[in-house]
């Protein structure tokens, strides 16, 4: 039995610099756990002068990531840069050469997932852990790929991404505006380089495709995922849906019937009484229903430097248990052998429930031509809100409607928006209820 896993960190930023400074601190911990230390063998960055509160000197340090890739003796590459295209390259090449990954890259896996599993093909001990590419601390990939692999899984919500879970609750209940929540988020080191991958709902997309992918045995990429973002939230919206019993998150939602997958990542109200409603700022979570386990709820901190190191360490030390025991690949990387046939639904063909804001004018037939717009699409209102009073002025005409379909919501939007009585295109978001259904 080799003594101890080298590993190459390739990527001094946020996580890697967590990943360095849990590995100092727990050291002896993973020994007792694991019978073999995890050791550095390097450390790779642009920039080696930044003050990261590390000691690089104690480190074989380079700014070059193929002096990692070509040391024989690097058993895990680390890819921590981020993106698609250099990642890509780094994780190829130590591949090619035999070496196993641990990344914490949603892009990349929901982009280029499919040229992984190719790449593996031809390096058949290699294995990729992707666990801290979604839900930062919480260990929601093995739970799926492993703990749940007897179940079929019926559906899966969560709240993926802590910068906007952190916007909307600074929001709600500080009045903090939009900008300065996101500068917040930015300094705690939870947003993307790029933060409107987090504000337009793409990082939450991202990760929607990989637990789409792992739980249903087919590749699903970002380009399966339905995806709006929260730039256009309006305090008034997040208000009027508290007075009708919901909270604005921005959820992902992976359902399946029938061998057809509903797919989406948008702000939806969901009901105030469900754990998910609860959770705030940068915290996570996940409700996922299966058949047999029935409800399930995983929580934690979805961001930050030392939840997300958290999850790069269960990798690093998950890869090298199979290396040393000679069971690599143990567990398929999107956990099924087989791929299975499963449709996406169009967003149009999905039936739900609504909310709409419209700001019309305050007189009387106005509710009556709405009304009559709605109910030529079949659409039944199920609570009305009118606030505010004036002939000249717009007022909010708040309404949820019973369950229709997208297809016919969109169809009365359009008509409505054209009526002279209504300022701008009426604001429309979806309602999940959150059932769970039947066990088996
Ligand atoms: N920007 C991401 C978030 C980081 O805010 O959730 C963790 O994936």
């Amino acid at each position: 039995m080799h003594k101890c896993t080298k590993i190459g960190i390739v990527g001094l930023g946020t996580v890697g610099t967590g990943v360095t400074k849990l590995i100092e601190k727990n050291k002896d911990l993973i020994r007792k756990r694991c019978g073999f230390d995890i050791e550095i063998g390097w450390l790779c960055d642009i920039d080696l002068e930044r003050d990261r509160g590390i000691d690089l000197s104690k480190y074989r340090c380079t700014t070059n990531y193929m002096d990692v890739i070509e040391d024989d003796e690097v058993d895990i590459v680390v890819e921590l840069v981020g993106g698609t295209g250099v990642a890509f390259d780094i994780i190829a090449q130590a591949l090619k050469r035999g070496k196993s990954i641990v990344t914490a890259n949603k892009a990349l896996i929901a982009k280029r997932g499919k040229e992984l599993i190719e790449l593996l093909k031809n390096s058949p001990k290699s294995e990729i852990g992707f666990e801290a590419s979604v839900g930062g601390g919480i260990p929601i990939i093995k739970t799926i790929k492993e703990s749940l692999a007897g179940n079929r899984i019926k559906s899966i919500y969560g709240i993926i991404n802590g910068t906007v879970n952190y916007i909307l609750t600074r929001m709600e209940k500080d009045n903090v505006d939009f900008g300065t929540a996101l500068k917040e988020a930015q300094k705690k080191g939870y947003a993307e380089a790029d933060p409107s991958l987090d504000i337009d709902g793409i990082d939450a997309a991202h990760k929607a495709s990989i637990l789409a992918t792992i739980t249903f045995g087919r590749f699903i990429g970002i380009e399966d995922v339905f995806v709006e973002g929260i730039s256009n939230i309006d305090l008034m919206d997040i208000k009027f849906s508290l007075e009708l019993g919901y909270r604005i998150k921005l959820l992902a939602i992976i359902k399946e019937n029938k061998g057809e997958i509903e797919i989406r990542v948008h702000p939806t109200l969901i009901p105030l009484e469900h754990p998910l409603a609860k959770i705030d700022g940068v915290y996570n979570a996940l409700s996922i229903f299966a058949d047999f386990a029935g409800h399930i709820m995983v929580y934690g901190k979805g961001a930050g430097m030392y939840p997300t190191a958290s999850s790069v360490i269960a990798d690093i030390i998950d890869i090298s248990r199979n290396i040393k025991n000679s069971s690599t690949n143990r567990v398929p990387i999107f956990s099924f052998v087989d791929e299975i046939d499963v449709k996406i639904k169009p967003v149009e063909e999905i039936v739900t429930n609504y909310y709409l804001r419209i700001m019309a004018v305050d007189k009387p037939g106005v509710l009556s031509k709405i009304s009559g717009i709605l109910a030529k699409q079949e659409i039944s209102i199920e609570a009305v809100i009118q606030k505010g009073r004036g002939e000249k002025d717009l007022v909010p005409i708040v309404m949820t409607t019973h369950e229709a379909k997208e297809k016919s919501i969109q169809k009365a939007i359009e008509e409505i928006s054209s009526l002279d009585i209504v300022g701008g295109k009426p604001i429309l978001y979806r309602i999940e209820r959150l059932e769970d259904g039947p066990l088996m």
